[in-house]
């Protein structure tokens, strides 16, 4: 969603600010635009709707120059896509960046109007800008002062940069709910609403805690809590290769990270699995054993991909260890109240750690009666990990593709793992065993299946004119059918629906015609006859069946058969995503789509 990058430097900003915002485009925008103040002490201000390379030409030909400058990328939430409402907004001497959403702008709006002040645009950014221009100037007040009489006004959840003309050497950043971070230069310093947006300048960084409020210059940052109080924050390295966040020879990000999925695997699992088939977290210590020693329920939140995955660790947490798991999106989670049973961890699941909404289900959830909490989450120093009582890692690297790949595989790999933990401490070892050497063998599983990306090719040559597929599953692969249709309709806009197998009579088979696509998901398993039962339904209806499994036994008119290798069934899951992934990835390339970047979405849904 949008993104901020500013900077206070001895050279000019400028290439900091394009470079940093260009960096930040995987995570969804509609306009860009950046504000520096030159030498002369003007602001100098650009803005267009569109791609950060239009801003870039218009920076060119304007051939600016200044020391301090912020930069934003904006995703629609407050008024429409224009370049009007494209940050940043002004107000005399202030300049504002901001992402979030300020839920009492209007009211605010309409006292500033009151006041004088004359609204260009229809953001709630240029209320904040006005609101501190008139904090600043009711008292003469310093810009810090004014801003923290101006943010007791406002409601909402907000990170924000402002630069103030009358004082062109320091940059304040305020933190409130949504994620902003501090690069330390050498006598140049930065802030970003990710890190991502700032590796190429430095590696060392400080993440703002909630209420923070920084005044950040050259070569002083003083970080103020929200009792006014100077306050130290740790200092963090960033261990993200540079080369993690280039495309490296492959043509979309989303295909590089369908590719690295064995090896974000390997490091999910490295330290973790032990040689004598025993499962081992660093994370966890003494307390945190007890919380699961004593945990009976699970309750998983989560949203889009990440809720999919919770979905398939339900199966594997009932039949394994006999815990019993409920599973709810995110947003609905905060939308009821929950009844919770005795002894319940909640456990939330994000790629990002940012998403509005699981952050919202887990406050909301820590006013509840749960045991404890924990997060899987594959960012570090989000606000999810922060605000967590334990968090295990899924360590797969940056993910940049907007559809979720390697994070999702790497969370069912971590879940999978969390499943045997509590069988050891449940003394179940003959579940954390099999567990344990089923994992092993995943890496060289999905290597194997990476392999069928020619056969699944061809498959995606035949859909992708189609405006409906259906996937179907059966067990702990109907989620797998879901997030297979995830990704196709995100990525490739095709309608695409997920149901359980034996659902399809209930309603469903009513679409069924030679021009539906249904992916049927058939290893041979246990419940393999039953769905033998249920491809045959669509067959009798003329449906168009696609098999993905290693067992070829189907005689049925109008069905293509695709060959996967061999999987233990405990991994298969995570095995059969693949395929589904290079399938919607192959369609979306078909219909040139802009796979990284999908209209509409954002990587990281920073807003309710
Ligand atoms: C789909 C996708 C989204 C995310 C969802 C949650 O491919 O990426 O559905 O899964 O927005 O994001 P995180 O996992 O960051 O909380």
């Amino acid at each position: 969603m949008c993104g901020i990058v500013a900077s206070v430097t001895q050279r000019n900003v400028i290439n900091i600010l394009v470079k940093g915002i260009k960096k930040l485009e995987y995570r969804g925008y509609d306009s860009a635009g950046l504000a520096i103040i030159n030498d002369q002490k003007n602001i100098m201000r650009i803005r267009c709707v569109g791609k950060v390379n239009e801003l870039i030409k218009k920076v060119k030909e304007k051939n600016i120059f200044g020391n301090i400058g912020v930069a934003h990328t904006r995703w629609a939430t407050h008024g429409k896509i224009s370049k009007e409402n494209t940050h940043p907004h002004i107000s005399s001497n202030i300049v504002v960046v901001h992402n979030g959403i300020i839920e009492n702008s209007s009211q605010l709006r309409n006292f500033l109007i009151k006041k004088g002040y004359i609204f260009y645009s229809e953001t709630d950014t240029e209320v904040i800008a006005h609101l501190l221009h008139w904090e600043q100037n009711k008292k003469k007040e310093h810009l810090k002062t004014a801003i923290q009489k101006t943010i007791k006004q406002l409601y909402g959840n907000y990170s924000m940069v402002v630069i103030d003309q009358r004082s062109p050497s320091e940059l304040i950043a305020v933190r409130s709910s949504s994620p902003l971070v501090i690069g330390l230069g050498s006598e140049e310093n930065f802030v970003a609403s990710d890190q991502i947006a700032l590796l190429d300048v430095t590696k060392r960084f400080i993440y703002l805690e909630e209420d923070d409020i920084a005044i950040i210059k050259n070569r002083e940052i003083n970080i103020f809590n929200k009792r006014n109080t100077i306050i130290h924050r740790k200092e963090m390295y960033s261990n993200i290769q540079y080369n993690t966040v280039e495309k490296t020879g492959y043509r979309h990000y989303m295909e590089k990270e369908i590719y690295e999925q064995p090896e974000s695997i390997r490091n999910t699992l490295k330290y973790r699995l032990q040689e004598n088939n025993t499962v081992y977290f660093s994370e966890l210590e003494k307390k945190e054993k007890k919380l699961l020693k004593n945990l009976e329920n699970i309750q998983i939140v989560g949203c889009g991909t990440s809720y999919n995955a919770a979905m398939v660790a339900k199966y594997w947490f009932e039949s394994l260890v006999n815990i019993p798991c409920h599973v709810e999106i995110a947003s609905e989670f905060t939308s009821r109240k929950p009844a919770i049973s005795k002894n319940t961890v909640l456990i939330t699941l994000s790629q990002s750690g940012e998403t509005a909404d699981t952050l919202l289900a887990l406050r909301y959830a820590k006013k509840l009666n749960y045991l404890g909490n924990l997060t899987i989450c594959n960012m570090e120093g989000s606000s999810l990990v922060k605000e967590s009582d334990l968090c295990l890692l899924t360590k797969s690297g940056i993910e940049i593709g907007v559809a979720s790949t390697k994070s999702f595989t790497t969370q069912l790999t971590v879940l999978l793992m969390l499943v045997a933990q509590i069988a050891q401490i449940k003394k179940k070892t003959h579940i954390e065993k099999k567990i344990v050497q089923n994992l092993y063998m995943l890496p060289i599983r999905i290597e194997n299946v990476l392999k069928k990306d020619q056969s699944i090719k061809i498959i995606a040559d035949q859909i992708c004119d189609k405006n409906n597929v259906l996937f179907v599953g059966k067990g702990e692969l109907y989620p797998i059918a879901i997030e297979g249709a995830l990704k196709l309709k995100e990525i490739s806009y095709i309608h695409a629906e997920g149901y359980p197998a034996g659902e399809l009579k209930h309603g469903p088979l009513a679409l069924i015609d030679q021009n539906t696509p249904v992916i049927v998901i058939a290893p041979k398993n246990a419940l393999w006859l039953k769905i033998q039962k249920n491809i045959h339904e669509i067959a009798l209806r003329d449906g168009l069946i696609y098999i993905f499994s290693n067992y070829n036994d189907y005689h049925e008119n109008n069905t293509f058969f695709i060959k996967l290798p061999y999987v233990e069934e405990l991994i298969a899951p995570i095995f059969y995503t693949i395929p589904l992934q290079l399938l919607a990835y192959h369609v979306a390339l078909n219909k040139n789509r802009n796979i990284d970047q999908p209209r509409n979405l954002a990587k990281s849904v920073t807003v309710e």
